[in-house]
């Protein structure tokens, strides 16, 4: 009795959410202890791959690389799409949480994978969590995380929906009772949003900008619907020129970056739109009650609450703290046993 309480004060287990944008950790007992990128810096010499930098520094690096250097992200699409790299990944975080330091045992991981996720790529995430050094690996569905973080009564028999719209995914989730009554994930997030800005500035202003100035501009003044005022704030960037290749900034209103990211925008109304049909219709009684909650970064567009209203007629919320609120979830997944039941095995 003794001895398990004292292994629980030692605990080393994590919840990690493993996104395509952004790796959060937890740990028993102690909460968000890192949140980074999920980028991995590599360098190639002789034919040889070396890790150079992990997460916060070679997010820096993006785009920026010389020829033997690339900066990797290893997720994509909510999936990891490079393997070997993305255990590096991890195999660093876990080792910047708790040092190199020999464990009384290795740590038990709660992983939260996309609810689409195929057999083989929950095993991919499994194994890469195991080679790291986990004792047990258990997977959560991130939208049964993005719940259980954002407060919503999955152990209930209510319905409630959450939208995760994260770096490369939005996950449409409709839940009661621990468990997944609906769920459509699409490939649509951030990402697709930072690409649909690259896109309009080549094609309306000749220029040519990288994806993390695109991010930054989303992020400082994006905007889901255009401002009442009609054009909103107005920000300079800076790129190349496509006609003579020379470096060359620009200006661009709010109301052209609604216009740019759209079609991203409308692609997340629509996976809502098509959860709400396929929702059972007791279920869908207590959603007009319930309302829908956002979750994930994606969730911070200006006005995408705003938009999901007016096109759905139901309240929507942003969960409190969205870019950590999947953590947390996986989290207390993690730490309270009423929700053992929403962890897998396999
Ligand atoms: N203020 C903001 N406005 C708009 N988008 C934002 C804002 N802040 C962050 N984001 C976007 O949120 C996304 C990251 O969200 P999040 O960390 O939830 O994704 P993820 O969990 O890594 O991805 P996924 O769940 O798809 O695997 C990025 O695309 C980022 O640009
Ligand atoms: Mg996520």
């Amino acid at each position: 009795m003794v001895f398990s309480r004292l292994f629980k004060m030692t605990s080393h287990d994590m919840a990690i959410d493993l996104g395509t944008a952004n790796t959060v950790v937890y740990v028993r007992g102690r909460g968000i202890v890192l949140n980074e990128p999920s980028v991995v810096a590599v360098e190639t010499i002789n034919g040889v791959k070396r890790v150079k930098a992990v997460g916060e520094d070679a997010k820096l690096m993006m785009g920026k690389t010389p020829g033997s250097i690339e900066a990797i992200r290893p997720m994509r699409d909510g999936v990891i799409a490079d393997i070997d790299v993305a255990e590096q990944m991890i195999k660093h975080f876990i080792e910047k949480v708790h040092g190199r330091r020999r464990f009384m045992r290795w740590p038990e991981i709660v992983i939260c994978v996309p609810s689409g996720s195929t057999k083989v790529e929950r095993r991919a995430i499994r194994d890469a969590a195991q080679n790291a050094g986990a004792s047990a690996v258990y997977l959560i569905d991130e939208p049964m995380a993005a719940a259980i973080g954002a407060d919503m009564p999955v152990t209930e028999p209510i319905g409630s929906m959450v939208v995760d719209i994260g770096g490369g995914t939005t996950e449409v989730a409709v839940l009661s009772l621990r468990g997944l009554a609906y769920t459509t994930s699409v490939r649509v997030g951030g990402d697709k949003m930072d690409d649909a800005i690259v896109s309009y500035v080549r094609r309306n202003h000749n220029l040519l900008i990288g994806e993390a100035t695109a991010e930054r501009i989303k992020q400082e003044l994006g905007c889901a619907k255009p401002p009442v005022d009609g054009i909103g704030k107005t920000v300079h960037i800076k790129g190349r020129d496509l006609v003579n290749g020379v470096p060359k900034e620009i200006q661009i209103n709010q109301a052209q970056i609604a216009e740019a990211v759209s079609e991203p925008v409308a692609a997340i109304v629509d996976g809502v739109r098509i959860a709400l049909e396929n929702t059972a219709p007791e279920l869908a009684a207590d959603i007009v009650d319930q309302g829908i909650v956002l979750t994930g970064g994606g969730a911070l567009l200006q006005g995408l609450d705003e938009v999901l209203r007016d096109e759905t007629g139901l309240p929507v919320t942003v969960a409190d703290e969205p870019l950590i609120c999947v953590a947390i979830g996986t989290g207390r997944a993690l730490e309270d046993p009423m929700f053992r039941a929403v962890l897998q095995n396999g």
